[in-house]
């Protein structure tokens, strides 16, 4: 049986007097209760309410003036059978971060769960919103029911369900492993949003073949920027465009693949996540959106900014409602950028007590998640995170980028450089001696800083009309002070903190001949 059936054929034979469903899907949560209802083996009504129809038993017509919830509610409690209510509008009248609830509609709920508590009939109110709306005074009398968004074998069932209807009409050409490409695209969306993506996808050339899977995700980037929290992000940064940063690709590299039946059947735990600490503009973003493009995964962005909006309680439900989200469209890879920022700014984010607390729903989240979600955190001020993000147990690692080293600074000239090879450096010869010689010149440079100087240098060729060459980038580097001679104590104080909490993400150097370069 579907989970939300037998949860709610619980509840209800429970006798459970207030249900409240956060759902996008409201439809589909209708007819899963009508469903339940049905096969109740003590039979009840079936209600419904909403503000245009007002109440009507089910088969039945619209009862007279009920539209108006304060008259609605009464009228429920007078109803004299074995019942389920389902109210569809209701959380309009409960309040938000804006505007408070509407007193007489909370007391009139109040007064119903009262009677449907103590009465003899087996009778239940289910709110259907595609919000959590609780306003204090109902909290202790509502229980939320989770509605999860289809998982694998529902898609699995419209998908096939859709390619028979259409047979006639669309040519097939998929394989298994294409279907589990397009099945996998679509996880994360609403039942009729998959099916809205994968009629598109069948429009498209009438036919439907394994690169569908791009319009699938194309429109699946769509439903998942309307949820406000997350986005999905296409990217083609590859670990091949993080110059240095060696150990911590290394490790990446190792987790590649971590989903696949495989590795679980091999053993191998899931891997949680990764925090990558350090120097700005040493590439921790850069590495982040490269991971998922490597591992063939989807990118999905955690919008910290739009977690923290609105009352403290609403930050709570957003890390919840985004994490559950991201679930669902696993296996992925979860990028929370700067995820420091809500605790150096503690105003924006409504206070450190509720980013504290807000976090700790992630954390935990992060500690027991089960689902193939692949989190991948990036952090500057390090010193403002609370010690909880560092305990054994949540990150699998914590890495510290520094700023890159000689030979790093050579691995990034080189691949900018290479970037405008087809264009403005054309002419430039990359020997090993020219990076050699800017590497030894931009000591202290973070990555950001040397392709800034390249830029610089960029600009000076074109405004003289003329294709770049070495002098103007020698020249760009002598008139650039990088970051680290303004905040070198800055720095200083981040190794410190990072010296017995982090791994480094670079590979130590030595000189040649030195013996621990062996091996290497
Ligand atoms: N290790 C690196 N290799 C190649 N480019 C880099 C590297 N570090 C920084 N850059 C360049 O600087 C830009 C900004 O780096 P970013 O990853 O955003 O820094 P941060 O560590 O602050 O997140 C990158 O988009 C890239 O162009
Ligand atoms: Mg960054």
């Amino acid at each position: 049986m579907h989970p939300f059936r037998r949860t709610l054929t619980h509840l209800l034979q429970a006798r459970f007097p207030l249900l409240y469903v956060e759902a996008f899907e409201e439809q589909r949560v209708l007819d899963e209760i009508a469903a339940t209802v049905a096969e109740l083996e003590s039979p009840r009504a079936l209600w419904h309410w909403s503000t245009t129809d007002g109440m009507r038993r089910s088969g039945g017509l619209p009862e007279r003036n009920t539209h108006d919830p304060a008259q609605l509610l009464p009228r429920v409690r007078r109803i004299g059978e074995e019942a389920v209510f389902v109210f569809s509008d209701l959380h309009a009248f409960l309040g938000d971060g804006t505007r408070p609830a509407d007193l007489h509609v909370v007391r009139a709920l109040r007064d119903l769960v009262r009677d449907f508590r103590s009465g003899h009939l087996a009778r239940t109110a289910i709110i259907v919103a595609p919000i959590l709306r609780i306003p204090p005074e109902l909290q202790k009398d509502v229980t939320v029911v989770d509605f999860a968004l289809p998982d694998e074998p529902a898609i699995r069932g419209l998908l096939d369900g859709m390619i028979s209807e259409q047979q006639d009409t669309v040519t097939v050409t998929l394989d298994d492993h294409g279907r589990d490409r397009l099945i996998r695209a679509a996880l994360g969306m609403t039942l009729f949003e998959a099916e809205k993506a994968f009629a598109l996808a069948m429009v498209d050339g009438s036919s439907l073949t394994e690169s569908d899977a791009e319009v699938v995700l194309t429109e699946k980037a769509q439903s998942i920027r309307k949820s406000g929290l997350l986005e999905l992000v296409r990217t083609e940064v590859n670990l091949g465009d993080v110059g240095g940063l060696g150990e911590l690709k290394a490790w990446l590299e190792k987790r590649r693949d971590f989903w696949l039946a495989e590795a679980v059947a091999y053993g191998l735990p899931a891997p949680k996540g990764v925090l990558i600490t350090g120097v700005p503009g040493c590439g921790k973003t850069l590495t982040a959106k490269a991971v998922a493009a490597a591992w063939g995964l989807p990118l999905i962005r955690l919008d910290l900014g739009r977690v923290f909006v609105g009352p403290s309680g609403a930050s709570d439900h957003n890390m919840r409602a985004a994490l559950a989200t991201a679930e669902t469209s696993a296996p992925c890879v979860l990028w929370v950028d700067e995820i420091d920022n809500p605790f150096a700014d503690a105003d924006a984010s409504g206070g450190t007590d509720t980013s504290a607390r807000v976090f700790g729903t992630f954390l935990t989240w992060l500690q027991e998640k089960t689902r193939p979600v692949f989190v991948i955190a990036t952090a500057n001020s390090v010193e403002n995170l609370p010690p909880d993000f560092l305990r054994k147990g949540r990150f699998d690692e914590i890495f510290f980028v520094d700023l890159p080293r000689a030979s790093e600074r050579e691995a990034i000239w080189r691949l900018h450089l290479a970037r405008r090879r087809t264009g403005p450096a054309a002419g430039l010869d990359i020997t090993p001696t020219l990076l050699h010689d800017l590497a030894r010149d931009t000591e202290g440079f973070s990555g950001t800083e040397i392709e800034q100087a390249l830029v610089a240098g960029l600009f000076d060729a074109y405004s003289a009309r003329r294709p770049l060459d070495a002098a103007d980038l020698f020249h760009s580097v002598a008139n650039t002070v990088p970051l680290s001679a303004l905040h070198g104590d800055q720095i200083t104080a981040w190794r410190e903190w990072a010296k017995p909490r982090a791994v480094p993400a670079s590979r130590m150097e030595f000189p040649d001949d030195d013996p621990r370069t062996r091996g290497r």
